[in-house]
C-alpha cells in the first residue's frame, strides 16, 4: 500500500514516518514545506506547500497513493487569532486541495482534528458530541472536518489533544517545554483548570496504523487513556523524571491572558477506538515513562 504523508517534518509527521517504517510494509512518500526531510529513514521526500493547489494536484496525481495521511497544520493556537488568513489557508483550504487531488485515484484521506472544536463546558467528548469552537484555530479545524464530511471522499478524521513527543527540530510541545525548565530547576506556572487527555505521538501513530489496516472510516478519538489537569500532568512528570514538585505552581488559565480562549473542561472519550481498533492508549504515567526512555534519561 502506498501512503503519502504531508507535514512529515512536524511532530506527528515524524512519528508516523518512523512507526510506519518499523511496523508496516507500506511504501511511504513523505512531504513537507521544508527543502529537506527531517527523517533519515531514506523515504522519498517531496517539498510540498499544501496551500499550492496545483502542486498538490500534480504530486498526488504523480504518486497516486492509496492513502493520504495529512499531518500538516497551522498548530500555533494563539497565532491563529492574529494570522487568520494563513491559518485558514493551511488548516482548511489545504484540506480542500487534498480532497480534489484525492479524486484522481480515489485515495483515502486520514486527517487530524482536535478537542478545540468544542467549547470545554462539559467534556469529555465523544465522537458524536456537538462541536462549538471558541477559538479561530478550533473554527478552522471544524471547517476542515466539515470539508471532508461533505466531500464524498473516503476519509477518517482522528481527533486528538495535547500531543507530545520527540523529533528533530520540532516546535516545543507542552511536555518538552516543562522538561527543559524543570531539569534546570526553573520554576514553572501550570494551569489546574484545563482538564483533558494528554497524548504521546507514538500512540496517535499506532492508532492511525490500525485505522489504515482495518480500513476504518468516519471519526475516531485517539488520545491518552486518562483525563487529568495540566497541573496533575506536571506532578506526574516530576515523579517520573525526579524533578522537584515545589518548582511547579498552580495558576488559572485566565491569568495567562492568551489571545485564543482554551476549552477548559475538555477531554476525549476513546472507547470507540479501544473497542473497534483494539487500540490500548497509554495513560499519562506510562507515556511519560516512554518519553523518558526516548530522551535517553
Ligand atoms: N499538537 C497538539 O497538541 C495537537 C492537538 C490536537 C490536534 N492536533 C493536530 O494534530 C496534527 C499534527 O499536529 P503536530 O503537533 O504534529 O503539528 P506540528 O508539529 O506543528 O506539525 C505540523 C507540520 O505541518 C507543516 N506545515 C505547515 N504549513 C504547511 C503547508 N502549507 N504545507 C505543508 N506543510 C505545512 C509544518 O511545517 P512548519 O513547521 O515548517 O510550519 C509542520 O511540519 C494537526 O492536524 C494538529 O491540528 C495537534
Amino acid at each position: 500500500m502506498r501512503i503519502f504523508v504531508t507535514g512529515s517534518n512536524g511532530l506527528l509527521g515524524q512519528t508516523i514516518t518512523s512507526i510506519f517504517t518499523r511496523e508496516s510494509d507500506f511504501e511511504l512518500i513523505t512531504s513537507g514545506v521544508e527543502v529537506e526531510s527531517s527523517s533519515e529513514l531514506g523515504h522519498t521526500y517531496e517539498r510540498l506547500d499544501l496551500t499550492n493547489k496545483d502542486e498538490v494536484k500534480k504530486l498526488i496525481g504523480f504518486y497516486e497513493p492509496d492513502v493520504i495521511v495529512n499531518c500538516a497544520a497551522f498548530t500555533d493556537v494563539d497565532k491563529c487569532e492574529s494570522e487568520r488568513e494563513l491559518c485558514w489557508k493551511i488548516n482548511v483550504d489545504a484540506v480542500k486541495h487534498l480532497i480534489i487531488a484525492s479524486r484522481v485515484n480515489n485515495a483515502r484521506i486520514i486527517h487530524y482534528s482536535t478537542d478545540y472544536i468544542f467549547d470545554g463546558k462539559n467534556g469529555p467528548y465523544g465522537e458524536d458530541s456537538k462541536p462549538n469552537p471558541i477559538s479561530f484555530y478550533g473554527r478552522s479545524k471544524l471547517a476542515s472536518e466539515n470539508a471532508l464530511l461533505t466531500s464524498g471522499t473516503e476519509y477518517t478524521i482522528i481527533r486528538t489533544m495535547v500531543l507530545f513527543g520527540i523529533g528533530n527540530n520540532i516546535k516545543p510541545n507542552f511536555a518538552l517545554w516543562m522538561i527543559n525548565k524543570l531539569k534546570n530547576n526553573e520554576p514553572i506556572n501550570i494551569v489546574d483548570d484545563q482538564i483533558g487527555n494528554v497524548t504521546i505521538s507514538d500512540d496517535l501513530a499506532f492508532g492511525t496504523l490500525k485505522i489504515i489496516e482495518l480500513n476504518k472510516k468516519g471519526i475516531y478519538n485517539i488520545a491518552g487513556s486518562d483525563i487529568l489537569s495540566r497541573f496533575d500532568f506536571a506532578m506526574k512528570m516530576c515523579e517520573v523524571f525526579g524533578y522537584d514538585k515545589k518548582l511547579v505552581s498552580k495558576i488559572k488559565t485566565s491569568s495567562l491572558n492568551q489571545p485564543a480562549p482554551r476549552p477548559l473542561d475538555s477531554g476525549l472519550i476513546t472507547l470507540k477506538a479501544q473497542s473497534e481498533l483494539g487500540f490500548k492508549p497509554m495513560d499519562s504515567l506510562e507515556a511519560l515513562r516512554l518519553l523518558k526512555i526516548q530522551l535517553g534519561y
